[in-house]
């Protein structure tokens, strides 16, 4: 297991960009709910967030890429409008222990 961060890192209700072993992520927040993802949109490959903070809404429904404004759902990472519809963003198994989360 790879160590992504302390839960501390990762507050209620938001995005997170980091690096892991030279892999860019994700990291989606619900409460105490976790979603990991590879920060690589289907439409270009490239990152969702180029300008920075986080791009889940307000609300938590939706992950917005900065990009072109593809929409994702948080949970299952569809895109759900956007230049990519249907596609997925990868989805990354990760596990929490002792409050740090680690890819799985
Ligand atoms: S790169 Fe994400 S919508 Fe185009």
């Amino acid at each position: 297991m790879s160590e992504i961060g302390t839960l501390a890192d990762f507050p209620h209700n938001g995005s997170y960009s980091t690096t892991v072993e030279g892999r860019s992520l994700l990291v989606v927040r619900q409460g105490e709910t976790f979603f990991v993802y590879e920060n690589s949109c289907p439409h270009t490959r490239e990152t969702l967030d180029p300008m920075g903070g986080s791009v889940l809404s307000d609300d938590g429904l939706l992950l917005h890429c900065q990009r072109h404004a593809a929409q994702f759902h948080p949970q299952t990472g569809e895109c759900i409008g956007g230049p990519c519809l249907g596609e997925f963003l990868t989805a990354l198994p990760v596990v929490v222990s002792r409050d740090v989360l680690y890819l799985d």
